[in-house]
């Protein structure tokens, strides 16, 4: 820990378990380790990549150039408190899913819907992470994160994130720019119990609980993620490898026409709906389809799978054999949620 490593393999520090050497290598637990880097001129020029949890990542190259920080900084901590609300501050490289059970236990609602989401709680922001009706944004105070540039912390709250679908400012305009540090949620005493999502009420009915509240909500939530969603410790995966897309709604009433199961949702753009990328996968009947080492999910279409030994290229190749599938047979172009480096 924040020794710098020449030659280090990135294989256990990434979700699909793919092959990839740091050309450097540095893991910190300090801020100060971060800020003496940011401070050497001709190191921080050499930083070329920032992994958390490595969970939506896709090494595509054997080797990454540069310098690689991981990012391990730890701690919880309760920074204020009113009537309603419990303001929580986590360290970027704290779990997310421990995070989340953290939370419960205190009784503090927000983020149950989230549970067992891989990765750390620096990427939650990054891309508005979110499942079963929640996303980050709809919990988010505030965050702070190092300007690699001039070496400052900088506070950034709700509006200047410009969250969106997987989407923020991180991954846009201040791409490579920024370190997130820390995240401020802002959670609930009192639970607003979210079971809108179909799946999670079906799901409660058949756990036959009696009164339901957070704890229940995030039990619920483990138990699909599990029936469906391959545990990254036992399959390499990346979760979702595409974004459910959003195609205007004329294209998508059209579809409905030749295929009236098509799953459809309202979508935050204008004049669109979105549409499941996993029910578009399997119509072109790629769900379990496998190529030698990689291969899409049994269970859900949506997940890529590597099998032990796949070299990222031959996952990303799989992916664009699905993208060409899709496109053919719907004319909608998927695009992929996964980092690919
Ligand atoms: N579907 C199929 N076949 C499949 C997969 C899905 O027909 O192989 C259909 C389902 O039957 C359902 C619809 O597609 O009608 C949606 O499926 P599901 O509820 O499983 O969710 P998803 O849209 O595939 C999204 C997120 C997940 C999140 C779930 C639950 C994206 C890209 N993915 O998946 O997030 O857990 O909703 O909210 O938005 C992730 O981002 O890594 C992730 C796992």
């Amino acid at each position: 820990m924040n020794q710098l490593h020449n030659l280090q393999s990135l294989k256990a520090f990434n979700t699909f378990n793919i092959e990839c050497t740091a050309e450097q290598f540095l893991s910190f637990d300090q801020l100060e380790t971060l800020q003496n880097i940011c401070a050497d001129t001709a190191l921080k020029s050499r930083i070329s990549l920032i992994l958390g949890g490595g969970s939506n990542i896709l090494f595509t190259k054997p080797k990454i150039a540069g310098l690689t920080l991981h990012n391990c900084l730890k701690g919880i901590e309760k920074v204020a408190e009113d009537e309603e609300s419990i303001y929580i501050k986590a360290f970027a490289g704290e779990v997310w899913h421990d995070f989340v059970e953290h939370c419960i236990h205190q009784n503090w609602a927000g983020i149950e819907n989230l549970a067992l989401i891989p990765g750390c709680i620096g990427a939650s922001p990054m891309q508005n992470i979110g499942a079963y009706g929640v996303e980050i944004k709809d919990v988010f105070f505030e965050l702070e994160a190092l300007h690699i540039a001039t070496n400052e912390i900088h506070r950034f709250k709700l509006n200047d994130c410009q969250f969106g679908y997987r989407e923020s400012v991180f991954k846009r305009r201040y791409k490579g720019e920024y370190i997130i540090l820390s995240v401020t949620y802002r959670l609930l005493k009192n639970a607003a119990i979210k079971t809108s999502y179909g799946a999670i009420q079906q799901e409660l009915d058949s756990m036959q609980v009696g009164a339901v509240g957070i704890r229940e909500v995030a039990d619920a939530v483990i138990r699909i993620r599990r029936s469906k969603l391959p545990n990254p410790k036992e399959l390499g995966n990346a979760g979702s490898f595409f974004k459910n897309p959003s195609i205007p709604i004329q294209q998508a009433e059209d579809l409905l026409k030749t295929y009236p199961s098509m799953p459809q949702y309202p979508s935050t753009e204008a004049n669109a709906k979105k549409v499941a990328a996993g029910w578009l996968i399997e119509q072109c009947g790629l769900k379990g389809h496998r190529e030698a080492h990689c291969g899409v999910h049994h269970l859900q279409a949506l997940v890529l799978v590597n099998y032990g030994e796949a070299r990222g290229e031959e996952v990303f190749q799989l992916s664009q054999l699905i993208i060409d599938s899709v496109f053919n047979k719907f004319g909608i172009l998927l695009e992929r949620e996964v980092n690919i480096l």
